[in-house]
């Protein structure tokens, strides 16, 4: 049973959630925290003179950002970064974070004000905030290419964040080939193939998608053992894989396009070929992970016309539905909800 557990204060955080984030934003996108992280204890007034804010700015941001606990003030009005924010840092991962931040502010904010009219309607609402005509999130990007790069550094971070989840949770040493359906910059492919050094790996993207990988592709000295194709994941894959791996895909789509995609996978593999889905998931009792729910806004508004930070349950359904077997499951228990989901297509 879920606890009642709600004061004034969490409601404040609530009701004022969009604020609490632009305080965070300004504090990123103006340098407030990376200038502490260099010099700590300054004053407002040199926070200020740094920063180039007017007195009123600088107090505005300040009082944001320490009421929310982001940056603390001696009792001699000197401020430094949270030690959480400061761990970040030690632990070279605030660039990441920031990369997310910008995602937020750039790409989601905005679509995210459609999210009422997109529950109501059962669509992705929020798209028309993307300038271009396309029906998708990602085939708008090539037209916006400010938001295309916003886009796949957050993603290329995101996947960095998680991708030593999936490296220490699924044993690829058995499998020889992979195909990564939607790989985005190749970003998966490579961490993959660094930690595989026997596996060959094929990346499927959209055709705007296919330069970006392939030029990291290139970057990283990995074009003999990763190839970037242009195609449709919803049309017939290439076949004789005998991994499959779909990497913060099925947070995008609706169930039937998310059975459609494990049945294209099952078609493609060897028999005794597994299918990895990798990417957040939420409890099947219905009550969280806290960013699941938070991020579902984004899936429910934004890129494709329905998804959500799906449950266990409905990946067990859908990878019997489409003819896996040995269904295994992995939560990974990390910062963020990230899950684990497999499946193995018969051995004849
Ligand atoms: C959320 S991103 C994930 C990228 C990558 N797998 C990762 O984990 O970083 C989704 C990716 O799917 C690609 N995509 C969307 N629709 C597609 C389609 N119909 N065919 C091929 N790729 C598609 C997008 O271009 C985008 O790069």
């Amino acid at each position: 049973m879920s606890a009642d557990v709600l004061d004034m204060e969490e409601l404040t955080k609530i009701v004022f959630g969009h604020a609490a984030f632009q305080y965070l934003n300004a504090g990123s996108e103006l340098g407030l925290f990376d200038l502490l992280n260099k010099t700590p204890h300054l004053t407002s007034d040199e926070l200020g003179k740094k920063l180039d804010l007017e007195d009123r700015a600088i107090d505005t941001l300040l009082l944001g950002t320490t009421s929310l606990k982001l940056t603390l003030r001696d009792d001699e009005g000197r401020y430094r970064n949270a030690g959480a924010v400061e761990q970040l840092f030690t632990d070279g991962k605030w660039d990441i974070i920031q990369a997310v931040i910008g995602f937020e502010a750039h790409i989601v904010y905005e679509g995210q004000a459609d999210f009422v009219e997109s529950l109501r309607t059962d669509t992705n609402v929020g798209l028309r905030r993307i300038p271009g005509t396309a029906g998708d999130l990602y085939r708008r990007l090539n037209d916006n290419p400010f938001l295309q790069r916003v886009f796949y550094t957050y993603m290329r971070s995101w996947s960095e964040l998680a991708n030593p989840l999936l490296i220490e949770k699924v044993d690829f040493n058995s499998v020889t080939t992979v195909l990564d359906a939607g790989g985005g910059d190749g970003v998966n492919a490579i961490d993959l193939a660094r930690a595989y050094p026997h596996l060959k790996i094929t990346v499927l993207e959209i055709e705007d998608t296919v330069p970006i990988a392939r030029k990291r592709v290139a970057d990283n000295g990995l074009e003999d053992r990763i190839d970037v194709r242009p195609g449709d994941i919803f049309e017939p894959y290439p076949s004789g894989y005998d991994c499959v791996l779909f990497s913060h895909q099925f947070v995008i789509w609706t169930d039937q396009e998310n059975i459609q995609l494990l049945k294209n996978a099952h078609a493609a593999l060897k028999p005794g070929g597994r299918v990895v889905v990798f990417n957040s998931i939420s409890d099947d009792s219905g009550d969280g992970p806290l960013m699941a729910a938070l991020d579902s806004v984004y899936f429910t508004s934004l890129p494709a016309q329905g998804g959500m930070i799906y449950p266990w349950k409905s990946y067990v359904s859908w990878l019997a539905e489409a003819g896996f077997t040995e269904t295994e499951l992995i939560p990974c228990r990390a910062w963020t909800p990230h899950g684990i989901a497999m499946g193995t297509k018969r051995a004849e």
